[in-house]
């Protein structure tokens, strides 16, 4: 990465929201090595991304899913129609030497879920966790509705030296699973498979089906934007209820959200409390250097749950 427009560079490579790059890098006049240095390949319809635009113009209003659905369905459809890839790869730069590439979807929902691409939360957890490392070193990491697997991909990355345990990745949509393992492959190729993130499908109405016997005891659960449809509280709760009670004492629950509803992360904090766990928000989330380009837009509030 050239140090000299390296942001620029960076933020193309993960498909950050152009009108928001870090165009004061670029000093005026230009001289023709310069003018080279920024020709970085993009992806055209990046560049006119309504739903991207549609979200920064809602900022802090909750976004109802119907709207997202019909505004994202028929462009997936037509792209689909006129033989344009619904997927995209995106390239995350995180340190020297440590970088992720996800193929993801480039609509907000896609076959039936929001998973296919990753948000703003989960690029906040990352950057959290890459801040704590404490928190995850020697752990062994279960993910809900992990999506596109961005995170516990980065657990893994042997660049970052994070040292955790097992890892897995879940998620209720098969989509999902499927994208989160062709991702791992992709970032993971000739690796051990001991020492890559496993993907299985979990819902969270079926906790007690899934095979926990063949995994490792849970010692850190995460979720990131997973709190946006109250009527997935009840199973989400129960999904915490059978881990914890299960694991004993000591799990730790990583929550990340973004802040769209105030009144529905309220009604999940309520449930929460009446269920008995003790929320203690992460200090300093917003002031967390960043190993991904965010946008601060919307507030990502980081929670740590214990019973
Ligand atoms: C907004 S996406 C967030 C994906 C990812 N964590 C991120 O932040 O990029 C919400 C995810 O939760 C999953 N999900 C929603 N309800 C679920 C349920 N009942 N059981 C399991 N996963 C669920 C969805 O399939 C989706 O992948």
């Amino acid at each position: 990465m050239s140090t000299k427009y390296g942001k620029l560079q960076q933020q193309f490579l993960c498909c950050y929201p152009v009108n928001k790059m870090a165009w004061s890098s670029v000093k005026l006049p230009l001289n023709w090595e310069d003018q080279q240095e920024l020709a970085i390949p993009v992806r055209r319809s990046y560049l006119g991304g309504l739903p991207q635009h549609l979200m920064h113009l809602l900022g802090d209003q909750e976004i109802c899913t119907t709207i997202i659905q019909r505004l994202c369905g028929p462009m997936a459809e037509n792209k689909a129609s006129t033989g344009s890839s619904t997927y995209a790869y995106k390239h995350y730069l995180l340190e020297p030497g440590a970088h992720i590439t996800l193929r993801e979807s480039t609509s907000f929902v896609a076959e039936g879920t929001t998973g296919l691409c990753t948000w703003e939360a989960a690029l906040a957890l990352g950057d959290y966790l890459l801040q704590h490392r404490d928190l995850v070193r020697g752990k062994n990491i279960v993910e809900l509705g992990a999506g596109a697997g961005l995170l516990g991909i980065m657990l893994k990355l042997p660049a970052l030296q994070l040292q955790v345990g097992q890892v897995l990745l879940t998620d209720g949509s098969e989509p999902c699973v499927q994208l989160m393992r062709e991702n791992i492959n992709l970032n993971f190729p000739d690796t051990p498979k001991e020492q890559i993130p496993q993907a299985e499908q979990l819902n969270w109405a079926a906790v007690s089906k899934f095979p926990w016997d063949s995994y490792a005891k849970t010692d850190l659960l995460m979720a990131a934007d997973v709190i946006y449809d109250d009527s997935q509280f009840d199973a989400l709760l129960g999904a915490m209820d059978y881990l914890y009670s299960r694991r004993g004492g000591g799990l730790e629950t990583l929550l990340a959200s973004t802040v769209r509803n105030v009144d529905t992360l309220h009604k999940f904090m309520t449930q929460l409390g009446d269920s008995g766990y003790k929320v203690t928000p992460c200090a300093n989330v917003s002031a967390c250097a960043s190993h991904f380009c965010r946008d601060h837009t919307a507030a990502v509030q980081i929670i740590s749950i214990r019973r």
